[in-house]
């Protein structure tokens, strides 16, 4: 009988599992109710009264060894799951943050595919310029208030050096180096002195568009914008242009287009008159065509320019433009393309 013991300690020793059934298999081959430990347990009182103390001494032996064997295992075998290295294949797999696309650019890059559509090629400029380039050359009057030191960063003092408040300087920079027809779209960073709070920054990026042709007129402009705004606001899209003033436009016009969200019929984004101001436009003054060398007798042409970052706080609802540009994952996250 002790050698029997002695037989099983060694196999339990030696006992290994690849699977939770092999454990309760083992467990029950052994603990279980007809298993062989319990049965040595009940032949306990056959034992000779001499061999007794030595029988139960192994058989405790063998009953603990078997359940610590036991335990090992299933906790073994629970890790190997729990660790995610265990062989199910099917199971669907945890998938990195690759990065994505900030939501500015993801609102300019529709901008601009928009009117690439419609043959607008794209053109840049610098951000420091001059006062040629961001007022002059654009018929701003010498007394105008945009011209104020509150509203412009100026590069050292009395300077000519400033930082654009607008990217219609582009305009001026590609008058100087193309004939007409101009069809472009500029898109950039404008900076404005300005106290930056939930509904105004000191940084911002603005999309500008210019088209200088023969025979341009207030009809082009207008057919122009409606794509745009039923392309990027959605075909239902109704727009309304409102007189307004700008030193290089004339006449001038600001446009809104119809709420998507409420489809005009009033809420609190569009405050309830139905529409949204999205950007200003007009037909671009002859001054500005002169001032630019271009023949203004020959040549008419439109502008338009909005803002990117009201655009995109329009579209996701974004309430502070302040969290354009406080890099928090958690915020740009929200913006991953599936
Ligand atoms: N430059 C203007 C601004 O910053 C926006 C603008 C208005 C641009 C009318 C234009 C335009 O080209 O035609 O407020």
């Amino acid at each position: 009988m002790l050698e029997v013991i002695e037989q099983l300690i060694k196999e339990v020793s030696q006992f290994s599992a690849e699977s939770k059934e092999q454990v309760e298999q083992f467990r029950v081959e052994m603990l279980g109710k007809k298993g062989k430990i319990t049965q040595l347990f009940k032949e306990f009182k056959n034992v000779a009264v001499e061999q007794k103390k030595e029988f139960g001494k192994q058989l405790n032996i063998l009953k603990t060894t078997t359940q610590q064997q036991v335990d090992e295992f299933k906790t073994r075998l629970d890790n190997v799951e729990n660790d995610g290295t265990s062989t199910d294949m099917s199971l669907p797999g945890n998938a990195e943050y690759a990065g994505s696309r900030h939501p500015l650019s993801i609102v300019l890059n529709e901008i601009v595919e928009i009117f690439k559509r419609l043959g607008f090629t794209i053109s840049t400029g610098p951000e420091i310029e001059d006062d040629w380039h961001v007022f002059s050359a654009l018929n701003f009057p010498e007394e105008h208030p945009a011209r104020d030191m509150q509203d412009t960063f100026f590069i050292g003092n009395g300077s000519d050096v400033l930082l654009r408040t607008h990217t219609s300087s582009v305009q001026v920079r590609a008058m100087e180096n193309k004939k007409p027809p101009i069809r472009i779209i500029m898109p950039g960073r404008v900076y404005r002195n300005e106290a930056v709070s939930a509904r105004s920054h000191c940084f911002f990026h603005q999309v500008e568009g210019l088209y200088i042709d023969e025979n341009v007129s207030f009809a082009d402009l207008k057919q122009t914008l409606l794509y745009f705004a039923k392309e990027f606001y959605g075909h239902n899209t109704k727009i309304r242009l409102r007189p307004s003033y700008f030193p290089f436009t004339e006449p001038s016009a600001e446009m809104d287009v119809s709420c998507s969200l409420c489809s005009g019929k009033g809420c609190n984004v569009c405050k309830y008159t139905g529409w949204l101001e999205v950007l200003g436009c007009g037909m671009v003054d002859p001054n500005v065509l002169e001032l630019n060398g271009i023949d203004n007798k020959k040549y008419t042409g439109f502008a338009f320019g909005m803002g990117i970052e009201r655009t995109a706080m329009l579209r996701y609802g974004v309430k502070d433009i302040r969290m354009f540009f406080e890099n928090d994952l958690r915020f740009l996250r929200q913006f991953q393309e599936i």
